[in-house]
Formats: C-alpha cells, structure tokens, sequence
C-alpha cells in the first residue's frame, strides 16, 4: 500500500489517502507540540516508537473486543488504519487527578478518582478544546445519543483493559484520550493510543513517564516513551 495524497497535516501525524477508499496511511513524525501548540519541537525517534507503541496497544484492544482503526504497520513510522469519519470530540478518562483539571476545578494533584471521571472536549485548537457536555454534541449534531453512548462505554473498557496493561509494568495510568469515528455504520476507536495522550507514572517512584516531561522541560522525552513501550512487553 502506498500514499496517494496528503490530506492533513496535524501537529504529530500526517494523513495519507491510499488507492483503497476505505484505508488511509498514518504517517508519526517526530513533531511535538504542547499548549495548543505554542511549545513545540522535534523529538528524534518520536515518531517511530509511537507508530509501534500504538500498534501495540490497538492490537491489544482489539483482542480485548474493542474496535479500532488500525490495520498493520507500514513502517517504521507509518501505520494503514480504516478511514473514518472522524466525531470532532475527545474522550477523556481520569483514574488519578492531574492536568487541566486541577486548574481547572482548584483541586490537587494526584488524587485517586473513584469513580474515575469522564469527560468531553470539542476537538478545536483555536478554542483551547473547550469542555463539552452530552447536550452540546446532540444540539450540535456532532454525534448521535447511541453514538455517545458507544463512545462512553468503548472508553471505559480501554480503561479496564489499560489499566491492569500498565499496572502490570510498574506503572500508573492516571488519564488519557481517545478520539473516534464512523466506519460503515461502526464506532470505532480511531488516531493514537501513546505517551503524548496519555498520563502514566511510574508505581512507586511517581516518576512522570509521558507527556508531562515535555510540558514541564524534564528532559528524556523519548527515553521515558521507550521505557513505558519496554515495561508493557514491547521490543524495538
Ligand atoms: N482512522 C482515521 N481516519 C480519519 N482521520 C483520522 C483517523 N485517525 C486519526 N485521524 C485524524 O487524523 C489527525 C491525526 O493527526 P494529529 O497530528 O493527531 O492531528 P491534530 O493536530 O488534529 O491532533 C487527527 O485530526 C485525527 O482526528
Ligand atoms: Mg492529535
């Protein structure tokens, strides 16, 4: 399978049209962006370590019965998924506190959530994605009542299938989001599962092993990422 045309350009992936209308080409670059993208840089190995970090763990959730969009990898940095339409709104999981919610509600970090929370962002840089609710996404047409559902209950699984993944690696997973589409009919989980949109900690030492590092300058951005990829049974 080879790239037709560049549809997009996005801050982290490029997406490719193939000769099969049904299947695009996801390309991983090494760009990294953070504060809706006022810090960013380029992070060599990025790009590959995500592509077979995400491989990975879609392959896992499908195991699992959730659907996704990936196919198989194409390279190093590239990967063939379904081509979906894509529902314009993050889903986003918190098992522990940390991030904009902390901001956002005044409350401190690193408390357990229990239940976790859940909630949703419309997908749109130039509004810092905002916080949505349920009414917003009816009233706006962006997704249907089972169609929420759908995505609710598919999120809520990758949290029981990810939780105990990392768990099992030493690690924490404090948050993380999930964007997905349509596909004949289907709701299936579409763009990334990996350390730049997610939180994972190190069990005992708390150490911040995703994003965060590059947020808050910490340095070894890449290292922690191949760490993460390595304790949940992963070989380059
Ligand atoms: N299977 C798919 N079909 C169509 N679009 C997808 C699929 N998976 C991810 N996308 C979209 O492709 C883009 C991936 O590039 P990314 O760098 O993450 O963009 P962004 O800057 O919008 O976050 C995103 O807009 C994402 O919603
Ligand atoms: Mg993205």
């Amino acid at each position: 399978m080879k790239r037709v045309s560049e549809l997009f350009v996005g801050k982290a992936k490029s997406v490719y049209s193939t000769e099969d209308p049904d299947k695009l080409i996801l390309e991983f670059r090494n760009d990294t962006s953070a504060f809706d993208g006022r810090k960013t840089d380029s992070l060599d190995r990025k790009g590959l370590v995500n592509n077979k970090f995400n491989a990975y763990i879609m392959q896992k959730l499908e195991a699992a019965g959730i659907p996704t969009h990936f196919e198989h990898l194409l390279s190093d940095n590239e990967s063939v998924v379904k081509n979906l339409d894509m529902i314009p709104v993050e889903c986003v999981v918190r098992n522990i506190s940390a991030g904009s919610i902390c901001r956002r509600l005044g409350v401190e970090e690193a408390q357990d959530l229990n239940p976790p929370t859940f909630e949703f962002f419309l997908k749109n840089d130039e509004l810092h994605d905002p916080m949505i609710n349920e009414y917003h996404i009816r009233s706006f047409g962006w997704a249907t009542d089972q169609e929420i559902a759908k995505m609710k209950e598919l999120t809520f699984k990758v949290n029981d299938v990810l939780k105990q993944l990392f768990l099992d690696g030493g690690m924490l997973l404090v948050d993380y989001k999930l964007e997905f589409g349509r596909y004949h009919g289907q709701i299936i989980l579409g763009d990334e599962f990996s350390p730049d949109g997610c939180r994972l900690w190190d069990k005992d030492t708390r150490e911040k092993l995703d994003k965060d590092r590059f947020r808050q300058g910490l340095g070894g951005v890449v290292e922690a990422y191949e760490e993460v990829a390595r304790r949940v049974g992963l070989k380059f």
